[in-house]
């Protein structure tokens, strides 16, 4: 996938809609992305034209990190970066996935052969859905899938969620499956942890089926009930911002592995069903009874997080958006010290933004690389961005990639 966060300014536009002049300024290729695009670069793979064009978008969390495999609460918004998918149906049960994003040919399975974590190459985030969607009894055969995405990899912005849930999004429809936005993440959820082997929560799979534009997503992963928080950025003369430290470190995946058993762990230890049971009130005497250190860190942020999340909710449906940024702030220091998954890069970020004006800022994601996010005014928008660069060239670290999260639609049929 292209590493281009720049590369969308806006909504992907009915084909035709679209006015080169109005992203000239942003940094956007016109035309360089879009479902027309998407729907030739089909045509020339397949040699016919696609019964339809997908589009589903990565996400950046707001609050509520590493929460969401503790069933508690999370508060993503979309962005407006997407895997876009050309797809049609086959009658033949053979799966062919193609990507103009990834070198390499057309990789062509068996729709009714696949095998989890068979492969382990990228073709295994469409493939595992596939599995995945006639794991659950859903009557669902071939496809020719050719994706292109603007959602950058690597950089915590959830571009494989974006391609599972485009891949359920498409062929819910081809073969009319009628699953809701909230069964398509969960199927999303499925190829990645049972297909690929990624233990994740449901949190990417959930914002890129379900987030809708000018909102937020308060989302409860215990029962999966959801909320869209109006977060109308603009209006309010506020910013965010994407800062993609555009570093990946390697104990990443282990690392995650490993907090959600410490997690595990602690709830065991305190006879609740998970973290999201320990109340914030009683979050000293729950911390008196854990031994371990590093568990007694990992407790300590769930249930400060999920409190902030509450925190985040209450003050945009106060409408005292500016105020969150200490909250984020906050969230970030919890990630940092108690559930240790930042690193030197994203504590850069979240020190130097702050230090420039910026209202608050956190790490957003997994951790150990990929993006921040920065809440500014929008006066402002432009100083903090040089300052967060100036401080990566002083540490000697490549530039950051700084794009603008506007919050965008869920997963949608465009063509
Ligand atoms: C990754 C996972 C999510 C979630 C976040 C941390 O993005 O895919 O399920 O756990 O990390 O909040």
């Amino acid at each position: 996938m292209t590493c281009d966060p720049q590369g969308e300014g806006g909504a992907h536009d009915e084909p035709g809609a679209r006015d080169p002049q109005a992203y000239a300024g942003d940094g956007a290729r016109p035309g360089a992305h879009g479902p027309e695009r998407t729907a030739a670069a089909f045509h020339a793979v397949y040699g016919y034209a696609p019964g339809g064009v997908w589009a589903a978008p990565g996400r950046v969390n707001l609050i509520g990190e590493h929460t969401d495999y503790n069933d508690g609460f999370v508060l993503p918004l979309a962005l407006p970066h997407t895997a876009l998918l050309a797809a049609s149906r086959r009658a033949d049960g053979v799966l062919r996935v193609h990507s103009g994003d990834v070198p390499g040919g057309v990789v062509e399975l068996r729709a009714d052969a696949l095998t989890p974590a068979a492969d382990g190459g990228w073709a295994g985030y469409p493939a595992g859905v596939v599995w995945a969607l006639r794991e659950a009894g859903l009557a669902v055969g071939g496809a020719d899938l050719h994706f292109d995405s603007t959602v950058p990899t690597g950089a915590g912005l959830s571009s494989s969620a974006a391609l599972e849930v485009a891949t359920a999004t498409a062929l819910n429809d081809l073969y009319a499956l009628g699953l809701e936005p909230q069964r398509i993440a969960r199927i999303g959820q499925r190829a990645e942890n049972a297909f690929v082997g990624v233990p994740c929560g449901i949190m990417d799979q959930t914002a890129s089926a379900c987030c809708t534009e000018g909102h937020a997503l308060h989302l409860d992963t215990r029962d999966l009930r959801q909320r869209q928080v109006p977060f109308a950025l603009a209006a309010e003369g506020l910013r965010l911002l994407v800062v993609d430290t555009r570093v990946k470190h390697e104990l990443g995946d282990g690392a995650y592995a490993k907090r959600r058993a410490g997690c595990e762990q602690g709830a065991r230890t305190l006879g609740v069903r998970a973290l999201r049971d320990v109340p914030y009130e009683g979050l000293g005497a729950a911390l008196d009874r854990i031994e371990d250190g590093t568990v007694r860190g990992l407790v300590r942020h769930i249930v400060t997080e999920n409190r902030r999340v509450e925190e985040v909710i209450g003050l945009l449906d106060a409408g005292e958006t500016p105020a969150i940024g200490p909250v984020l702030t906050a969230g970030h220091i919890s990630l940092r010290d108690d559930f240790t998954v930042s690193c030197a890069e994203l504590d850069l970020v979240v020190e130097s933004a702050n230090a420039a004006g910026a209202l608050g800022a956190r790490m957003t994601g997994g951790g150990f690389g990929g993006s921040a996010i920065v809440l500014v005014e929008e006066a402002d928008a432009e100083a903090v961005t040089k300052a967060v660069t100036h401080a990566f060239g002083a540490a000697g670290y490549a530039a950051p990639r700084v794009s603008p999260a506007v919050p965008s639609a869920g997963a949608r049929r465009l063509a």
